[in-house]
């Protein structure tokens, strides 16, 4: 199995997504599975501009030259593609939209209707199975609710199964150095390595593994006092 994970963090390898994605990836090749992980924001991405030559005039192909081409080629080489995203706005980053506007050379512009009756564009090239990891800087699960609704969307449109997905609320503390979070981070990360390995042998995550991905990492009230410690903080050292 190969798994691409695309991770549109603008903090890149030093981001809290990357924390969730590396522990996952570390499990899912404990299960045997081959990885890659890829920074967008270290690739040449422009956005779409819509001339529709990838349907019209090069099949397949963007007119735009950057690292799209490449990028798409090894989505279609894959059997689970992974977006990993911070929570921007309730929504992916501007870098993850961009990539996800380029992936439409993989349709034609014909529409078919789906199963459940509805038109999309018809898909040419072999698209893989889909997931989502992503961390928000609230602490509450609820915050991923556009998340939700946009990868199930995703999946419909690109005729594809959205298999697993981890989100975390509070997420702003996976990166953090502190010995007092050292073992509840332990803990979180433990559960990532053993979703990337159940997402591998099983196709999923089990409904348990799921509810205890879903807690919070430390209490709510802790972890919104630790927030506004930090922050103050910072703002004193700027105005100092
Ligand atoms: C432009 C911007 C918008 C953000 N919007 C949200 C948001 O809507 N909801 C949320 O929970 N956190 C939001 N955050 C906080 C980030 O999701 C949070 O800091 C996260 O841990 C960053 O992840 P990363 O280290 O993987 O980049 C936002 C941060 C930035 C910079």
């Amino acid at each position: 199995m190969k798994i691409t994970v695309f991770n549109g963090s603008p903090q890149a390898e030093n981001s809290n997504t990357n924390v969730m994605v590396e522990a996952f990836l570390e499990g899912a090749r404990k299960g045997g599975a081959k990885t890659e992980n890829i920074f967008l924001t270290h690739k040449k991405i422009h956005p779409c501009v819509a001339c529709y030559c990838c349907w019209l005039k090069t099949p397949g192909k963007c007119a735009i030259q950057d690292d799209m081409a490449e990028l798409l080629q090894k989505c279609y080489a894959s059997d689970l593609v992974i977006f990993a995203t911070p929570l921007y706005v309730d929504n992916v980053t501007g870098i993850m939209k961009h990539f996800m506007d380029r992936t439409i050379p993989a349709a034609e512009p014909f529409f078919e209707k789906d199963v459940g009756g509805e038109c999309r564009h018809k898909i040419t090239s072999k698209v893989p199975k889909i997931m989502v990891i992503s961390n928000g800087g609230f602490p509450e699960q609820s915050h991923f609710q556009v998340l939700k609704l946009l990868f199930r969307r995703i999946a419909r449109n690109m005729g594809t199964e959205l298999i697993a997905e981890i989100y975390r609320g509070g997420g702003a503390i996976l990166t953090t150095k502190s010995s007092l979070l050292w073992l509840p981070l332990r803990r979180y990360r433990a559960l990532l390595v053993k979703a990337g390995e159940g997402v591998v042998k099983d196709g999923k995550i089990s409904d348990g593994l799921q509810r205890e991905l879903e807690k919070p990492i430390i209490p709510e009230s802790r972890y919104i006092k630790g927030a506004e410690i930090y922050f103050r903080k910072a703002l004193k050292k700027i105005t100092r």
